[in-house]
């Protein structure tokens, strides 16, 4: 029912419009992969979070020029559904987002959402949203540490550095050195 990394690699090569597209997402996928590989609580369901960290960012495909990025997770979740996959798989594109999205964020800083709580609520869907903080799509892409993450994410609201550190306790900190060895992107 979950369905393998080929499986999934063939979902990104069909939704991608570029080659230049689905290099930089699935890259980005793998590693976040390769982050909660690290940190993985034995008690979690390791097919779950492989997908989930697989699939988080596949909505990336269907922004248009026009729309915010933030958009990117509710149209991944589109797009897993309309993959004809589960719940518990969409809802990791829609719920990975920053620190995660509250309402009251939605109505606050007039996010272009449906006003609704994006919130990592399993332990899998926590993991994928904190693997997905080490690494950015930037250009050129590159590897975040945890100081950095915090500076960043502070200001879209007061109550994010605390939702981080709270994740960092849950989980620990990864170690980046190899990965930065393996796929070449510096640190930031
Ligand atoms: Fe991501």
């Amino acid at each position: 029912m979950i369905p393998t990394e080929t499986q999934i690699r063939a979902m990104h090569r069909e939704a991608a419009p570029s080659r230049e597209a689905f290099a930089s997402v699935w890259t980005h996928c793998r590693i976040v992969w390769s982050i909660a590989s690290q940190l993985m609580p034995p008690d979690l369901d390791g097919d779950l979070v492989r997908a989930g960290c697989l699939l988080h960012d596949i909505g990336v495909y269907r922004l248009a020029a026009d729309d915010p990025y933030v958009r990117h997770g509710v149209l991944g979740e589109e797009l897993a559904r309309d993959l004809g996959l589960p719940e518990v798989l969409s809802r990791f594109c829609s719920h990975h987002t920053g620190v995660g999205i509250t309402a009251a964020d939605v109505t606050a800083q007039g996010l272009p959402l449906p006003v609704a709580d994006y919130l990592a609520e399993s332990a899998e869907e926590r993991l994928v949203m904190y693997a997905d903080k080490f690494h950015s799509k930037s250009t050129p892409p590159s590897f975040v540490t945890s100081d950095t993450f915090v500076v960043a994410v502070s200001r879209f609201g007061a109550d994010k550095p605390a939702r981080f550190d709270a994740l960092t306790r849950e989980f620990g900190q990864p170690n980046l050195t190899p990965l930065v060895s393996e796929f070449g992107h510096s640190v930031r």
